[in-house]
């Protein structure tokens, strides 16, 4: 896939209207992670140094209509912190609010316009309503990778009606290469780790990874599924057993394409599932029948840090426990430290993502490790299912308006 250049985009003086997520959480009027700000912080301040006017779109929560509690105004004055800049603010994102303090910006300066879903037209990716946003601007910076998932007005809209040029952002930039990396030019052989409760919202996942990867590794509460398939007893565990015969077909096409399929030897059992309740390590064909596994045990996450250890690109998403209850976090934290150091000894190529799976990396305290951490939840998922997001289609070259290719 091809994408204009940020280093080629001429912003000084121009309007560059910058599609952010500042999907932040806030608890008492102030953002309590300030991650996603982070991420987006460096285009921001190149964009101001370079003399850009920098004109932050974004939506916050899921509003219904115009909802003051759901103001973009504390999330703006945390950007003013984080790009160490003043940062002002415009009570709409289109009509008089929006012209009058767009007019009034210099060269440099930096506007965040209020939350693009007080808008209903923002979710139904409204023409007339993109146009309005378009009209703002000179310049188009897609920097919302953990919201390019929804076709919306300010994401994908705003550059199908109009004649923007369209740039990624470097976080943006930074997702992008990372996928392509993993998934268009790979260094090979190539596993994939997917873990999670469910496989359910992981069906499209497993399918298209499958054709990518030489190994999957499978984990999570959704691994049970899977065993049972292979007829073992699982006791009180997670089971999707309406999915069983998807879990068959998984396995099936698995082998009709020589891929090799790693599930659990042994779990983590415990007859409740509460934090540090009397546990036991056994295999996995001697689970009890008042019993549930909580975790892979010591055999498993040996197996898979030997896989590791001959693979040269890892994808991850979804935990191997519930993680989030100790001790049942062991499994992925012991993982999470053999994937960083791997990566750190330049042995492994890894990317991971996913809400659930950032959280697990950030436990172990590997983050940092990685070659790659996507902090997008349902973005970062549809790109694994082989999707291009609607927010990525209008940033490629061919789609562009005016686009020199690169
Ligand atoms: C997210 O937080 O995942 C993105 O901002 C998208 O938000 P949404 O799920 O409300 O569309």
């Amino acid at each position: 896939m091809s994408f204009r250049s940020l280093d080629d985009a001429d912003v000084t003086g121009k309007r560059v209207l910058v599609r952010v997520d500042l999907n932040v959480p806030i608890a008492d009027g102030k953002v309590t992670d300030t991650t996603r700000i982070e991420e987006v912080g460096p285009t921001i301040v190149e964009l101001t140094q370079k003399g850009a006017k920098v004109i932050l779109l974004s939506h916050l929560n899921r509003p219904k209509g115009r909802d003051p509690k759901q103001s973009l105004r504390p999330v703006a004055a945390e950007v003013a912190r984080i790009v160490k800049r003043p940062v002002a603010f415009a009570e709409d994102c289109v009509g008089p609010k929006a012209e009058s303090a767009v007019a009034a910006m210099k060269n440099g300066e930096i506007l965040c316009l209020e939350n693009t879903r007080f808008h209903p037209e923002e979710e139904k990716n409204d023409k007339e309503f993109a146009k309005k946003l378009a009209a703002l601007g000179d310049i188009f910076v897609e920097e919302a990778f953990s919201a390019a998932h929804r076709e919306h007005a300010s994401i994908a809209g705003i550059v199908t009606v109009s004649n923007l040029p369209a740039y990624p952002g470097r976080a943006m930039r930074a997702e992008l290469n990372a996928l392509a990396r993993a998934f268009e030019h790979p260094e090979h052989p190539v596993a994939a780790i997917v873990g999670g409760a469910k496989i359910s919202t992981k069906l499209e996942l497993l399918g298209h990874l499958l054709h990518k990867v030489e190994t999957l590794i499978i984990g999570g509460g959704m691994a049970n599924t899977f065993l049972a398939v292979q007829g073992k007893a699982i006791g009180k565990s997670l089971c999707e057993t309406d999915l069983i015969s998807n879990a068959r077909d998984i396995l099936a096409k698995a082998k009709s394409l020589g891929r090799e399929i790693v599930l659990p030897v042994d779990a983590v059992v415990a007859q409740k599932f509460a934090a540090h309740v009397p546990t036991r390590v056994i295999s996995v064909d001697a689970v009890g029948p008042t019993e549930m596994m909580l975790d892979i045990g010591p055999r498993s996450i040996e197996r898979v840090i030997s896989v590791l250890a001959r693979t040269k690109t890892l994808v991850w998403n979804g935990p191997f426990g519930a993680f989030e209850v100790e001790p049942f976090d062991n499994g992925t934290i012991e993982v999470a430290e053999a994937v960083a150091e791997l990566t750190q000894a330049g042995k492994l190529i890894s990317f991971a993502g996913g809400g659930d799976t950032v959280a697990a990396l950030n436990v172990a305290g590997v983050t940092g490790r990685l070659t790659h951490v996507s902090t997008a939840g349902g973005a970062f998922l549809e790109s694994l299912e082989g999707k291009t997001l609607p927010g990525v289609e209008v940033l490629l070259v061919s789609k562009t308006h005016g686009a020199t290719r690169k």
